[in-house]
């Protein structure tokens, strides 16, 4: 079995695209072949700006996804050259991350060009089950659907992750998608999902794309279809901790299964400084987790939300 880190390296390497991808919303591709053979779905990385020192600690980033077809480690070749005056051509082993630009790193990151380096530490966390399931509905709240475009590809059998090999793929036949965004010009990557197989429940609250409210009223239609279809069901989801605790208590109530994978602040990322840390157990029972470590994906019963 994988442990935290255990596949984890740091690494400076030369940043491909980094372009808008939806609203103050962006989506980088870096150079990082090794990485991308390696890691699976629901882990993350800890990204900093090797170009100054402000943030001087690291922020997680969410897989989202990575080159289609990695080469085997042996036989990787070095990284192209880069061109400094236009994108590289793809090449392989690329990772994505989509980053919503709003503190210090993200708006630090936004200002670096194809050709730019980006200091990489990961893959870090537990990532995802791979649990097989009649459907896989996954829910997300703004930029929470980071995490979920590899889970689907995974499930749907159109990608295999972890070099160890040890994962399964193709379990699922049906992934959905319930996305909530403030309004659609939030909305990212929905036609990255679509080329996945994913079907698509948008949520909005001004209700310029979708169902005109919060992402569990299309969450609860989708439970309460599969109740009567006999089908099971598993919900995963990421997003603001209000949306995450609605949706725990939804599945709860539809007797589904269902994991969270938290977006807790991190500081040093390895599980030394408690500063990410869940309660995790009964109102009897629990002990605080390290996200960072233990996380970030969490069976949602087990979270203790206040
Ligand atoms: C496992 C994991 C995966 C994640 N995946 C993603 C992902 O895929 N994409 C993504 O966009 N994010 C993701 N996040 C969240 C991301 O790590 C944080 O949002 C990170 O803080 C952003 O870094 P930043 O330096 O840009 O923002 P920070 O500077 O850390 O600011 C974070 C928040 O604090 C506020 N803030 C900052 N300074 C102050 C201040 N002085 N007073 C009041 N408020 C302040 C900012 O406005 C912002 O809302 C993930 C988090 C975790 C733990
Ligand atoms: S970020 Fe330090 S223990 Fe998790």
């Amino acid at each position: 079995m994988t442990h935290f880190a255990d596949c984890a390296r740091s690494i400076r390497t030369t940043i491909i695209e980094n372009e808008w991808i939806a609203k103050d919303t962006r989506r980088i591709r870096f150079l990082a072949p090794e990485m991308a053979a390696s890691v699976v779905p629901g882990q993350f990385f800890m990204i900093r700006n090797p170009a100054g020192n402000d943030p001087l600690i690291g922020r997680a980033l969410a897989l989202y996804n990575r080159s289609p077809a990695p080469q085997p480690i042996s036989s990787q070749s070095p990284a192209p050259p880069v061109d400094h005056d236009r994108s590289p051509p793809a090449a392989a082993g690329w990772i994505d991350l989509v980053y919503l630009v709003k503190g210090k790193l993200t708006s630090s990151l936004a200002k670096l060009r194809p050709g730019s380096d980006i200091a990489v530490w990961g893959p870090l966390g537990n990532g995802f089950p791979a649990a097989p399931v009649d459907h896989l509905v996954m829910v997300a709240g703004g930029i929470g659907q980071t995490p979920f475009l590899t889970l689907a590809q995974e499930a749907l059998g159109n990608a295999k992750f972890g070099d160890a090999g040890n994962r399964p793929m193709g379990y699922t036949p049906q992934v959905s998608l319930c996305y909530g965004a403030r309004s659609q010009e939030y909305l990212a990557g929905l036609e990255d999902f679509e080329r996945a197989g994913v079907e698509l429940h948008i949520a909005t609250e001004d209700g310029s794309r979708g169902i005109h409210g919060r992402v569990t009223l299309p969450l609860e239609q989708l439970l309460q279809n599969e109740q009567r279809s006999g089908k099971s069901v598993r919900v995963v989801c990421c997003g603001p901790e209000p949306m995450m605790e609605a949706v725990a208590e939804l599945a709860a109530r539809y007797a589904v299964p269902c994991q969270v994978s938290l977006e807790t602040p991190m500081a040093c990322g390895i599980g030394i400084c408690f500063t990410c840390v869940a309660k995790v157990g009964t109102t009897a029972d629990w002990d605080y987790k390290r996200t960072c470590v233990e996380g970030p994906v969490f069976d949602a019963a087990e979270i203790l939300w206040h």
